[in-house]
């Protein structure tokens, strides 16, 4: 093989009390794919963000290109031919694509003025050798999740990196995205890069991956090539013990309709939506990414207006005009946005939790703490939210544990409709597990689930009955025992007889 590009030795750092990364190795040769494999909170995203300049290190050696370096900052970083994709995008969402692409280093006329037709003209180049087709004046705001990345590839590209960086890129992605981005990596790998790839999706480690290295609670397990190690094994490294079941589906029998929808349509996002969901069932939403599957639970919970259609719950049809309504309905909502929709970053972990359901702690205008806190160590505790403790501000969280603390403040308010969207997007496969044995528990004791979900094990795994929307509108339902891969993907992905 040939030499490391980059080498990396007992690695520390400490966040006030946190013990991020505790003398953690990690090298990368050209041309190869390298997988960071850990659960929530492992540090996979505190160790790429040393490379990248974001944080110092409290100790340890990092040798690039046979050279000792220390980057104070992620322009060092960038300018020594690193560039790194993070968990969430990152460009400036004013700016268009070739803007964001060339942002701090436009190409200038002698003059010192900006060489736009050359800017342009480079950006669809840089566009072009990825195979993506953007116009390169398109805002950033009005791509997709997959768009940004590829734009946020194309700057890579643009300056030349021989390491790229990505941390989880796939989780907000559709199959055929997945696909578009892992044939890029492909081709960069093909080109002599070196690629961190973050992932708690194991399958897309073996398709992908050359190498990879574990790491658990900070600490480095091993690395072993791709051809060494096996689902089972993976997975014990990464939680130090053998994981069962990962779909712990309890069959339940399925109680009274508790919620009925009735051709629901909100114009311009999706048309006659109709479906029941019993007490104690568990309904999958499977679909692509903007087949409209959150604008329907958005509008069942009071965020959007409907347009047309009702919503019929415990056989009272309801106007449901606000989050809060829906709450006292019953109903609750996770996003599938956590960094918008679901938390207050500059706040603690418990007022997060208890955020909807302060008012039940509020008596003649006092707080009662005590109860507050009892209340959010409860659901933290359910939800296996790792972080210092819960005084510790969500901004500082892992992904995955920002993910948690989500659902635990969801579950603190005891809904008896539960509308789930993405729930373990960016989990790691141990507490996947655990969320999906609570979902299972949640339904077993009545509580009625609609779960969206863009993974089709999951999916298949969990669901009870499954419903597939496309472009808008339902174009497929299944029950539990007939739904297959095949059938599901068919109905999302192409026109296939209305429901
Ligand atoms: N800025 C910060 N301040 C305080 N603690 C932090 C900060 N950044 C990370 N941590 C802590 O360091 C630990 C490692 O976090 P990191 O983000 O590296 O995990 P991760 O492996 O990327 O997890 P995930 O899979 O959930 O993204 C966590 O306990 C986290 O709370
Ligand atoms: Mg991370």
């Amino acid at each position: 093989m040939a030499d490391h590009i980059l080498s990396m030795s007992n690695i520390y750092k400490n966040f006030a009390g946190v013990r991020a990364l505790q003398g953690v190795a990690f090298d990368l040769y050209p041309g190869e794919v390298h997988a960071l494999l850990g659960e929530n909170g492992a540090g996979k995203s505190t160790l790429i963000k040393i490379i990248t300049g974001v944080h110092q290190p409290d100790d340890g050696d990092i040798v690039l290109y046979g050279e000792p370096v220390k980057f104070d900052d992620p322009r060092a970083s960038q300018r020594q031919g690193i560039a790194a994709i993070y968990q969430e995008p990152s460009l400036f969402p004013d700016l268009d694509i070739a803007e964001n692409i060339f942002v701090g280093r436009q190409p200038t006329r002698a003059g010192g003025q900006v060489a736009w037709s050359q800017m342009y003209h480079a950006a669809s180049e840089l566009l072009n050798s990825l195979g993506v087709h953007l116009d390169p004046r398109t805002k950033a705001r009005n791509l997709s999740v997959a768009q940004q990345q590829m734009v946020e590839i194309a700057r890579a590209l643009s300056v030349q990196a021989k390491i790229l960086i990505m941390d989880e890129p796939t989780s907000s992605l559709t199959l055929a995205e997945v696909d578009d981005l892992f044939r890029i990596v492909n081709q960069l790998r093909d080109a002599g890069t070196a690629i961190v790839f973050i992932s708690h999706r194991l399958e897309e480690l073996f398709e992908l991956a050359d190498r990879v290295t574990v790491l658990r609670d900070g600490a480095y397990v091993d690395t072993k090539l791709i051809s060494e190690v096996t689902t089972e094994s993976l997975i014990q490294m990464m939680v130090g013990r053998q994981l069962s079941d990962l779909f712990p589906k309890l069959d339940v029998e399925a109680g009274d309709i508790v919620l009925q929808v009735e051709c629901l349509s909100r114009d311009g996002a999706f048309q006659d939506v109709s479906f029941t969901l019993r007490q104690g069932e568990i309904l999958g939403m499977a679909g692509l990414v903007g087949a409209g599957r959150t604008d329907v639970a958005r509008a069942i919970f009071g965020v959007d207006a409907i347009t047309g259609g009702r919503v019929i719950i415990n056989g009272q049809p309801v106007t449901i005009n606000s989050p809060q309504q829906a709450m006292r309905l019953g109903l609750a909502y996770v996003p599938e946005d956590r960094q918008h929709h679901g938390l207050v970053l500059p706040m603690h972990i418990s007022h997060n939790i208890t955020l909807p359901i302060l008012s039940e702690f509020a008596s003649q205008g006092w707080l009662d703490t005590g109860q507050e806190q009892q209340s959010a160590t409860e659901a933290a505790t359910q939800m296996e939210v790792k972080a210092a403790g819960l005084w510790q501000r969500v901004r500082e969280l892992s992904g995955g544990n920002q993910q948690k603390v989500v659902l635990a403040k969801w579950l603190a308010t005891k809904p008896r409709i539960l509308i789930l969207d993405e729930p373990t997007r960016g989990i790691d496969v141990g507490t996947k597990a655990a969320v999906h044995g609570l979902m299972s528990q949640l339904a077993s004791q009545g509580m009625a689930i609609l779960m969206i979900s863009s993974e089709l094990p999951e999916i298949l795994g969990m669901s009870d009955r499954i419903l597939v929307m496309r472009e808008g509108r339902l174009t497929g339902q299944f029950s539990r025992t007939e739904a297959t891969q095949e059938k599901i993907m068919l109905a999302a992905t192409q026109a296939v007889e209305q429901v």
